[in-house]
């Protein structure tokens, strides 16, 4: 079968390596893809917004899945729309992607059905949103509503800064996203996150995964959209994952299901894993990036029927077939991220470090120019390995990362520090 894969990040680089495996598969077109997917799959410059674009593609190419990498083309309902035009896809419908586009949606969900979350209210003007954090005082978390590329959550450690967040997004500063505000309990814990493949009816547990947002070693400085990852995450024990699918994720499909947007794809499910147990952070209707480029390369079986299933709505009850190694990304990323990557320097030696044991590289903001590869993006590499313990999958994607020629580039020197650190207390 032809299946197209929409996206041009790591996450589609790690999804077009698995799928291109399948012995299902006859070709595989990803739109519009990167340098990394050019050498597994033939890119397509078709424009993921560009619907009725991609529907004549399908059409032409007799494409029997599409499988949809990030967010926005799920929110601006590009799967209604192929499914309309009879081609099945791997991704929620508009409806169900509002997990991801609402923050009030996500949290008013929580409250139907008994979901464990942060205590929350939702506003649309300044003054009572004060009167909230005033009542209930810091720590508190100020959240736009809508999508802000990552950048919509205040953790504000005091009053005043939740206050200026509140006027912060109220005069404007996130556009429609910050016309609506939610005020939300500061959680305690350690974050993981989880994902679960859905069909609308049925969930099946597919794998943990731990990030590092902050750009610098020591998680510090601004966010960004990750800067490494491993899985599976230690702190997500099989009684842990369980009370997710049981306490969360089995709630959310059944509440999906009652409003009318049944949800299918993956759920992609931000926790906090506190003294009671684990909390909803947020809900992202996607697999994670960097987090696919470090579960995927522990998939043991064949990911497109488990894809097909999502999207059939005949997800089988069995679980997902694991390896049991570790796998651990480190994001190379262009110097000047997150604020202003610089573009055009160029990268050595990426085939030489993929030839190390254990070793996978997935491309992200990088361009091929004739036999010169040159950075175009601000997350440009993802070096990730395997290995039999966290601390091995690290030392070996270190390794390759010493073996990558780039002067423009920088990368954290401490991915996975927090299970390294575990690993060796129980040693
Ligand atoms: P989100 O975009 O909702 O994932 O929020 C971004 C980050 O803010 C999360 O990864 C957490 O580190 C932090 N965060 C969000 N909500 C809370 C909360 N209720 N308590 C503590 N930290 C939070
Ligand atoms: N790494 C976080 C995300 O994909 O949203």
């Amino acid at each position: 079968m032809n299946v197209l894969l929409i996206g041009s990040g790591g996450r589609e680089h790690a999804l077009a390596l698995s799928i291109s495996k399948s012995p299902l598969l006859s070709k595989l077109y990803v739109a519009p893809g990167n340098p990394g997917t050019a050498a597994i799959a033939e890119n397509i410059a078709l424009d993921p917004a560009d619907h009725r674009n991609i529907i004549a593609f399908c059409h032409r190419m007799r494409i029997a899945l599409v499988v949809i990498g990030p967010e926005a083309p799920l929110v601006a309902g590009l799967v209604d729309e192929l499914e309309a035009a009879g081609f099945p896809a791997f991704g929620p419908s508009k409806a169900a992607a509002q997990v991801e586009g609402s923050k009030g949606f996500t949290k008013d969900l929580c409250r139907d059905f008994s979901i464990p979350t942060g205590a929350y209210e939702r506003f649309t003007s300044a003054e009572p949103a004060k009167a909230y954090i005033r009542k209930h005082g810091a720590p508190i978390v100020v959240k736009a509503d809508g999508l802000a590329a990552g950048k919509g959550v205040i953790v504000a450690m005091n009053e005043t800064e939740a206050l200026d967040a509140v006027d912060m997004m109220f005069s404007g500063a996130f556009g429609a996203a910050g016309a609506e505000v939610v005020i939300e309990e500061f959680l305690d814990g350690e974050e993981a996150s989880f994902f679960a493949l859905c069909d609308g009816e049925r969930a099946l547990a597919f794998a943990s995964a731990q990030d590092h947002k902050r750009v610098g070693d020591g998680d510090t400085g601004p966010n960004t959209g990750g800067m490494g990852a491993y899985s599976p995450a230690p702190v997500m024990t099989d009684e842990v994952s369980a009370r997710v699918m049981r306490e969360i994720v089995e709630p959310t499909l059944k509440g999906m299901k009652a409003r009318g947007a049944p949800y299918k794809g993956v759920l992609f499910v931000g926790l906090m894993i506190g003294k009671d147990g684990p909390k909803l952070i947020e809900f992202n209707a996607r697999f994670g990036d960097p987090e696919t480029q470090v579960m995927l390369p522990r998939l043991d079986e064949d990911i497109l029927p488990l894809l097909l299933d999502c999207a059939a709505g005949t997800l089988r009850n069995s679980p997902v077939r694991l390896k049991a190694q570790t796998a651990l990304t480190v994001v190379y990323a262009a110097k000047g991220y997150p604020d202003a990557p610089e573009r055009g320097s160029e990268i050595r030696g990426v085939d030489k470090a993929a030839a190390m044991a254990g070793v996978t590289i997935y491309h992200a903001g990088t361009k091929q120019d004739g036999a010169r590869l040159l950075a175009n993006g601000g997350r440009v590499l993802n070096v990730t390995a395997l290995g039999s313990s966290v601390s091995e999958a690290q030392t070996r994607a270190y390794a390759a990362i010493d073996v990558i020629d780039w002067a423009g580039g920088f990368c954290r020197r401490d991915i996975g520090w927090r299970a390294v650190a575990r690993e060796r207390e129980t040693s």
